[in-house]
């Protein structure tokens, strides 16, 4: 048994989830940098790099279903909690996000 903690993430809040329709995603800037975060249609959010691994889609672009995204430019699928390829070797970084008390769209970096 290992006595070395995870490193913990920090919270960072990305903007309200009235900003995402259901279904869709948008990019926020979040600690620094661009990411996309997708809200479903029972409102659980994903947040993932802003660009496709690939050559550099708009994630936040494209059709989200069953928990991934389809890239808009070449129909890669990712995965919304691992970040895996679902058809290709590709993946995404994935960041834990969650809706808080008031609204707002919480996204935990510096987990990866
Ligand atoms: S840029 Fe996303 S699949 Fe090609």
């Amino acid at each position: 048994m290992s006595d070395v903690m995870p490193a913990a993430g920090l919270d960072h809040r990305a903007g309200p989830l009235d900003a995402v329709p259901r279904g869709e995603g948008r990019v926020f800037a979040v600690g620094g940098q661009r990411l996309a975060v997708f809200r479903t249609h029972a409102d659980g959010v994903f947040a993932t790099q802003e660009r496709c691994p690939h050559l550099g889609g708009p994630l936040a672009d494209g059709l989200m279903d069953n928990g991934a995204v389809i890239c808009p430019l070449h129909d890669r699928t990712y995965d919304l909690r691992s970040g895996d390829g679902l058809n290709t070797e590709c993946r995404v970084q994935t960041y834990p996000a969650r809706v808080g008390p008031d609204g707002v769209i919480v996204v935990t970096l510096g987990t990866e």
